[in-house]
């Protein structure tokens, strides 16, 4: 195992449900670290960009609606396995199917709003990253 960076954002309905903390509480208590963590509204141009693999799905227009119509949390996570274990703490996708104790399971409410995004490869978390932060803006602990 080696320490990784992935990249992560708090969706709006999970915003909207006062759901940092807990959030958060769940990356820190199963060993991420926050090294980054900026709040923004995203412009249309950003998430379709950052979703820009899935823009011939159907729930495309969907999805950048969704994204764009609050506030985000996004951050950088730093830990041991850090892709996949974020993956793991986050959930399955869709919240009916997610694992207690998940944090899809106790903030999702369908597979849309999904109260998190997190980075599902190596690529992946280093293109999302950079999207987002500067090197710079990454405090590596
Ligand atoms: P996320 O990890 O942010 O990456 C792509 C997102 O597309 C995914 O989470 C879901 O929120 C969303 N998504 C996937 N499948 C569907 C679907 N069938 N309908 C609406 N949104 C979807």
């Amino acid at each position: 195992m080696a320490v990784e960076t992935t990249f992560s954002i708090i969706k709006p309905n999970a915003m909207k449900k006062n759901a940092i903390g807990a959030i958060i509480n769940k990356f820190e208590s199963n060993g991420l670290k926050i090294a980054a963590a900026k709040l923004v509204q995203l412009e249309r141009s950003k998430a379709e960009e950052f979703y820009a693999e899935h823009k011939e799905r159907p729930f495309f227009g969907e999805l950048v609606d969704f994204m764009t119509s609050a506030p985000v949390m996004l951050m950088a996570l730093e830990g041991e396995n850090a892709i996949a274990k974020n993956r793991e703490i986050m959930g399955a996708t869709n919240p009916a199917e997610a694992a207690e104790g998940t944090i899809r399971k106790e903030f999702g409410d369908n597979v849309g709003e999904n109260a998190v995004h997190g980075s599902d490869s190596a690529a992946s978390a280093e293109r999302e990253l950079a999207l987002f932060f500067e090197k710079r803006e990454i405090c590596n602990h």
